[in-house]
């Protein structure tokens, strides 16, 4: 049989339920729970008066009343000291999560470079930048590759127009002739004999940068693309070292299963030289599309410093020995990324470079 305690219990938990209702939603939904017309906890209080001992019935129904015009007010209250809080129309609403902008992230030949970088320099090399515009000397002269090298035929190398002054009033110069003296280099080589004409033994470095080239563009060729060059020179450096920090480079950069194997080769600038080849990570050396089905992957040529080059440079090389390499950044990230024409690096295409997070 309903009691007057019930109605007592009744807004004991309204009041608890109010005290939680943070927002005017919150409320809304409390005010159908207990006033709502069918279900409400207080509308069936009121449904259960004919049930009370006929005695209690007026006391049961003023304490009903009362409590019912309690909860209203209640209700009411709250309702107001929550909309008072509630920002005006047309102000900033500072609990929406922020709009994300779009900020971007390293283009994947950005991403290649400072990879190896970041390996280099954590082995002590120092990370050197040098002209793009180079002459004929540091470019090939002092490499050992003699006036008649096919490197330096124009069909290969883009020399630059003579500079103005000397188109003016340099001896037999004619406008537009080109300068076989100024030319763009052709790999970063160059950067060996810059550095070692300005510096002692020993030496430790990796020379990043751009290279240039008369090539048309196609799948596997862009006219200027990336290199990392890198030399090593002191007393008794030698072909295990050479072999030991290349192997170890191309793990770290790729994974520590790599294979690495050498093959004789030719430089002039190094004796002997040798291109390297890795273990393919698509098909891990049993041959796929990747590696043409040679199970490995052309990656980089090397080799000992010719006594030549030492000799251009003013290095004595009977005291010094030393070893260098070149690697394309734009090959290893093809390799790296699956991609198959490197034309997709230079095209800025945000669809393509999407897809390259880091
Ligand atoms: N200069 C070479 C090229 O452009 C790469 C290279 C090979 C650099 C052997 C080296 C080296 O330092 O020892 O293909």
């Amino acid at each position: 049989m309903p009691d007057i305690k019930d109605i007592d219990s009744l807004w004991q938990t309204f009041s608890a339920d109010l005290a939680g209702a943070s927002t005017e939603r919150a409320v809304a939904a409390l005010r159908d729970r207990y006033l709502g017309r069918k279900q409400g906890s207080l509308t069936l209080l009121f449904q259960q008066i004919s049930h009370v001992a006929p005695e209690a019935r007026k006391a049961f129904g003023q304490r009903l009343n009362e409590v019912k015009q309690r909860i209203e007010t209640a209700l009411a209250g709250q309702t107001a000291a929550l909309a008072a809080t509630r920002p005006p129309a047309g102000a900033v609403d500072i609990t929406l999560p922020g709009r994300r902008p779009v900020i971007g992230h390293r283009h994947p030949l950005a991403a290649m470079r400072e990879r190896i970088e970041g390996i280099f320099s954590r082995w002590g090399y120092a990370i050197l930048d040098g002209p793009e515009t180079e002459d004929d000397w540091h470019c090939f002269e002092a490499l050992n590759m003699p006036p008649e090298h096919p490197a330096r035929d124009m069909q290969d190398t883009l020399y630059l127009e003579q500079p103005l002054e000397r188109r003016l009033w340099g001896a037999g110069a004619s406008p537009g002739a080109i300068d076989r003296a100024t030319l763009l280099r052709t790999h970063t080589s160059s950067m060996q004999i810059r550095y070692m004409e300005t510096h002692e033994p020993p030496v430790r470095i990796i020379a990043p940068g751009r290279v240039y080239r008369r090539d048309n563009l196609d799948v596997t060729h862009t006219p200027m693309f990336q290199q990392v060059e890198g030399l090593v020179v002191g007393e008794g450096v030698s072909m295990a070292d050479l072999k030991g920090t290349l192997v170890s480079f191309l793990r770290e950069l790729f994974s520590p299963q790599t294979t690495v194997v050498f093959r004789p080769s030719f430089f002039p600038y190094t004796e002997p030289s040798a291109d390297i080849f890795m273990s393919c990570f698509v098909c891990g050396g049993s041959g796929c599309g990747m590696c043409k089905r040679t199970g490995f992957i052309e990656v980089l040529g090397c080799g000992m410093v010719h006594p030549a080059v030492f000799k251009a440079v003013g290095y004595d090389p009977d005291r010094i020995t030393g070893f260098a390499f070149g690697m394309g950044i734009e090959r290893l990230a093809l390799l790296r990324h699956g991609v198959d024409d490197i034309r997709a690096f230079y095209d800025n295409d945000l669809r393509f470079l999407e897809q390259f997070p880091l």
